[in-house]
């Protein structure tokens, strides 16, 4: 389907938005297979973590080998149809019975020179501040973990990986004021303008929602505003292609649609999940192969 319309994205910053939506019910792996090597300029997803989660038909609790060699096996059909200029950005968490799995992940997947670990992001999902006055500031929303070993768990990784580790990014796009002015005119860099990197750990909170079976009906989502800051960094052409292999409910097609993408190609094996993702993308379901898994 074929959108135009005017839109703005978390940043404020409005998009011309023409978003191509291809959304196909089946597994990312032979729905890869179909696209040509070289032809996607951005990934931004998510897996399955092997943590429990209870999706509706996935199950989510592999034998550590078995998940760590499928992992590879749609890692490497990503390398495959990623253009050497392009970015992958991983989002993954990690649970207290299994702290490592991120690491793990990103090891499997430098290995044999696979992808160049460019970038490495903290998302973090709730902070609490100390401010100058005393008061203790919390933000943002986090499961709480019954437990007297183990802290609750408030951050995720996003990694970002490339073909050769050296992918220039528009670290301005997604940048932040300076908190000191006199800095704008200290930095030549900054070339008068007042912004500066935002750096790696990147506060995005979830949005607060009344009802979860309605508006969020999904039980591991990311916010859409991760995926946008992800597109924003690698920067949007006019022809530019990404793909979310794991789509679950199109928190990335939102952020493409809202970054003006011009083609977005999501893959889920959940009809349930795939046809929310289709209704919130304005994708129309005919264009959503859900005959097929
Ligand atoms: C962590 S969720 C992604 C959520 C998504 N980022 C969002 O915000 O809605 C992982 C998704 O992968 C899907 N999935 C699991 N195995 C898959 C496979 N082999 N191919 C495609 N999708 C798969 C699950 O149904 C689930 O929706």
């Amino acid at each position: 389907m074929h959108q135009i319309r005017r839109l703005v994205n978390s940043k404020g910053t409005r998009a011309e938005a023409s978003t191509r939506f291809e959304l196909y019910h089946c597994d990312c792996v032979e729905g890869m297979r179909s696209l040509d090597d070289e032809t996607v300029d951005i990934v931004v997803t998510s897996p399955p973590y092997n943590l429990g989660v209870k999706y509706s038909s996935y199950k989510d609790d592999q034998k550590r080998e078995a998940y760590l060699a499928w992992c590879l096996q749609w890692a490497e059909e990503i390398k495959r149809v990623l253009k050497a200029t392009g970015s992958f950005f991983l989002n993954i968490g990690a649970s207290p019975s299994n702290p490592l799995l991120p690491f793990e992940i990103t090891d499997a997947f430098t290995q044999d020179q696979l992808f160049v670990l460019q970038n490495s992001i903290h998302w973090i999902k709730a902070i609490s501040m100390e401010m100058e006055d005393g008061a203790v500031i919390s933000k943002g929303h986090f499961k709480p973990i019954n437990s007297e070993r183990f802290l609750n768990d408030c951050h995720e990784h996003v990694f970002h990986f490339t073909k050769d580790g050296d992918i220039r990014l528009n670290r301005l796009a997604i940048g932040v004021p300076y908190a000191d002015k006199t800095n704008i005119s200290r930095w030549g860099h900054t070339g008068g303008r007042d912004k500066r990197c935002a750096g790696n750990t990147w506060f995005i909170p979830y949005e607060t929602i009344r009802d979860r079976a309605t508006q969020r009906p999904h039980p591991a989502t990311f916010p859409s505003e991760l995926a946008e800051r992800c597109i924003l960094l690698h920067g949007v052409r006019e022809d530019t292609v990404m793909v979310d292999p794991f789509l679950g409910i199109g928190n990335a097609g939102v952020a493409a649609r809202n970054c003006g993408v011009p083609r977005f190609i999501g893959f889920d094996i959940d009809e349930k999940y795939l046809t929310v993702a289709a209704e919130r993308t304005g994708a129309r379901i005919e264009n959503v192969n859900l005959g097929a898994p």
